[in-house]
This record gives C-alpha cells, sequence and structure tokens, in this order.
C-alpha cells in the first residue's frame, strides 16, 4: 500500500490533486450514472479527502465515505464536517446499513493486488448492497497503460495550488516478475521556487493494472451483472468505468 495517502503526503495528495481532477465533472459523470439507475442512498469507498463527497452534501444526497487511511479522513471531515466517513478497508467492512450505490473512483481499484484482493472486494460489496444495488468502479486500462510507461519512462505533473507550485516526477516500471499485470510506481514530489526544485516527500507503491475481460470475468464470479461499460479518459490514465449490478 502506498504511503501517499498517510501523514504530510495526505495533505500534498488533496493540494495536487485538486488541480488535476476537475471534481465537479467528476461528480456530474458519476452521480449521473447513480440516477440513472434511481441509487439515492450512496457508499462512496475510497473517499479520499473528500472532494466528491463535498459535491454530494451540497446536493443533500445522502451519502457516506469509507476510506482505509485516518489521514484522508481527517481532511474529508474538515471539509465536510456534517458528512459521515468510516475508517475500513473495502477487501472486508460491514456497515450498519445497506446501501443503492457503491461507488469507488480516481482509480482506487489498483490497490487490489492480489485476486483474493478483488474477490473480497466484491464479496463486501455485495453484502453492503440493497438487492439489485449497483456498483460504479474505474480501473486502469492494462493494454493501454503499460504500453504508454514504456513509452513515456518519465512522467511529470505540474500543479498550482493557493499560490504554491508543484512538481511530480513519477516513474512506471512494469515487474513481470509478479503476478497479475503489475506496475511499480516511484513518485518524487516538490515544489518549485524561483525555478528551484525542493523535494517534499517520495513515494513508492506497486499498482495493478486490469485487463477489460479479467474484471468481466471477477464480476460474474461474484454474482454481479455489468449493465454498462464506459472508454474513459481521466488526467493520465485510459480508464474504464463500470456498472454492474447485484444478482440475486
Ligand atoms: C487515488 S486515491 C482516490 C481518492 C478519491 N476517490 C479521489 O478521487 O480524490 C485512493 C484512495 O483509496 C484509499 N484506499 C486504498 N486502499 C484502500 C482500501 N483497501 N480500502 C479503502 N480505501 C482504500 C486511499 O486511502 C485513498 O484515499
Amino acid at each position: 500500500m502506498a504511503n501517499l495517502y498517510d501523514g504530510k503526503m495526505a495533505a500534498i495528495y488533496d493540494a495536487m490533486y485538486q488541480t488535476f481532477v476537475d471534481y465537479d465533472e467528476e461528480y456530474a459523470f458519476y452521480n449521473n450514472l447513480i440516477q440513472e439507475n434511481n441509487g439515492s442512498s450512496i457508499l462512496e469507498i475510497g473517499s479520499g479527502t473528500g472532494n466528491l463527497a463535498k459535491r454530494f452534501a451540497k446536493n443533500n444526497q445522502n451519502y457516506q465515505g469509507l476510506d482505509y487511511s485516518d489521514d484522508m479522513i481527517t481532511i474529508a471531515r474538515e471539509r465536510n464536517p456534517n458528512s459521515s466517513f468510516t475508517q475500513g478497508d473495502m477487501r472486508d467492512f460491514k456497515l450498519n446499513t445497506l446501501f443503492d450505490a457503491i461507488l469507488i473512483t480516481g482509480r482506487s481499484t489498483s490497490y487490489l493486488i492480489t485476486n483474493d484482493d478483488i474477490n473480497r472486494t466484491f464479496d463486501s460489496l455485495y453484502k453492503n448492497l440493497n438487492d439489485n444495488g449497483i456498483i460504479i468502479f474505474d480501473f486502469i486500462d492494462a493494454n493501454r497503460f503499460i504500453p504508454f510507461t514504456k513509452e513515456n519512462p518519465l512522467i511529470v505533473h505540474e500543479a498550482v495550488y493557493e499560490n504554491v507550485n508543484y512538481r511530480r516526477e513519477s516513474h512506471w516500471n512494469t515487474n513481470t516478475a509478479l503476478e497479475n499485470f503489475m506496475l511499480e510506481w516511484s513518485a518524487n514530489y516538490f515544489t518549485v521556487i524561483n525555478d528551484k526544485k525542493e523535494l517534499l516527500e517520495k513515494d513508492f507503491s506497486t499498482v495493478r493494472v486490469f485487463t477489460l475481460n479479467e474484471i468481466e470475468l471477477f464480476l460474474y464470479l461474484s454474482n454481479f451483472e455489468i449493465i454498462k461499460t464506459i472508454d474513459r479518459k481521466t488526467y493520465a490514465y485510459d480508464t474504464y468505468v463500470i456498472i454492474a449490478r447485484k444478482k440475486v
């Protein structure tokens, strides 16, 4: 698991991602999918620093967030004092209520590294959904991202947030010694002042990318029926978004 979401990194993540991700657009996209499927109670997993939560709260929707990282939840609660956030692991959780829709955005599925992680997550989602409830999640498309990282060994992201210039330099290495399609991601985070870089933090994580076929098969085996697949570009990745219904 990355340390990207702990301690000081949680605040750096929050500052940088607000410039990479258009959360208004992100909210409109996912909320449309939820509304198309009549989802009135919503659980967001990997709710992070609460940027989508803010939009759900503004529209008075029945929303709860769940995240593994206490530090991300602390920022989410500061941003959304009236929303409910629970610390938990998507691979094994049971909340007190069932939901119509469970959302996992921002490619948080990349942290489901083993097949066991995936199966346990889909199992947990199933148990926390109402009959005919839906899951909506995205994942990085292995078929496009692996060639991209080979052609672009250094990926730079620059962002300005509250008058501070940030720069992230990332390297992705395909590790074929590992099971599944795995990438080792190392990233250095800098502030840039007068063209001088100052290192803020280093992050290293192993993430998994998926082919569409394997996700389809995992869902089938966990008793979900796919209702829609959307090919979607996000700020740096080609992803698929899947909407799947719990079969009863
Ligand atoms: C890339 S961030 C996405 C955050 C948010 N959805 C966004 O778009 O800004 C991934 C989030 O997933 C959380 N996460 C990673 N593994 C998790 C797990 N097993 N269970 C719950 N949350 C997890 C991290 O703590 C982090 O907040």
